[in-house]
């Protein structure tokens, strides 16, 4: 599915939240700034897409020489992320395809794990939160960022917005459909704040917080692996 939509993703993203998402992919990286300015950590970000997390938190990094890596299972997003990485200045990002459910690295790794609007695909939330939990090390960072269902009357209108105006621009603009049928009813399943942070804690997180972001259109997750 997201293969499909790899050409226009960036587009639309941009298109569909008014931009507001640069803003969030900047706010998620500011909050892990300490870690960040470490030259020894080791980063990991989760279902990179076409990277613009990873960017972030590069550009957050800044000289500091880390090694910051983007995962994904699409190799047709990862392939629009490395293009991307040819424009930047500096250390780049490195690249590589790879299952969340199933990474290919030992216990113990990181120092950081985060992952923007990609958690709330995975198959089995509770599988993931254990797969983030093995590859940090004790006292590692995870930040999931991704979708909310705003409350209230702003809610209302956003509902309306969400399932009936984005996916047909969606649809119109990537020229396939179903992707972006999909997402309203990706955000329908995603469990709610409160149940993910009880999730969170099971997996073996500690410290666990939620911000909303943008009215809780979207949010951070935060956790500290124990
Ligand atoms: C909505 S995009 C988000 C991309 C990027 N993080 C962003 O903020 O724009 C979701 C990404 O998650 C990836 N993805 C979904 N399930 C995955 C899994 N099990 N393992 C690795 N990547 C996955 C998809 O290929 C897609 O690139």
């Amino acid at each position: 599915m997201f293969t499909s939509i790899a050409p226009r993703y960036d587009l639309l993203n941009h298109v569909l939240s008014f931009n507001v998402d640069r803003m969030w992919w900047r706010r998620t990286a500011r909050m892990f700034r300490h870690i960040l300015m470490r030259p020894d950590a080791r980063v990991l970000d989760l279902c990179c897409g076409t990277g613009d997390m990873t960017f972030a938190l590069r550009r957050q990094a800044g000289k500091s020489g880390l090694r910051i890596l983007g995962a994904d299972f699409s190799h047709a997003m990862l392939q629009r992320a490395a293009a991307k990485s040819a424009a930047q200045d500096g250390t780049v990002p490195d690249w590589i395809g790879a299952d969340a459910l199933k990474l290919p690295f030992p216990d113990a790794h990181f120092d950081l794990v985060t992952s923007a609007f990609g958690f709330r695909n995975l198959a089995d939330y509770d599988a993931g939160l254990r797969e983030i939990v093995r590859v940090l090390r004790p006292g590692g960072e995870c930040g999931i960022l991704d979708f909310g269902e705003p409350k209230g009357v702003l809610g209302s209108f956003y509902r309306i917005y969400f399932k009936q105006v984005l996916p047909r621009v969606g649809t119109l603009i990537s020229g396939v459909r179903g992707p972006y049928a999909y997402l309203p009813a990706s955000v329908e399943r995603f469990p709610a704040p409160e149940e993910m942070l009880v999730r969170m804690k099971r997996a073996g997180f500690a410290e666990v917080s939620s911000t909303p972001y943008t009215f809780g259109i979207a949010g951070l997750y935060r956790g500290k692996k124990k």
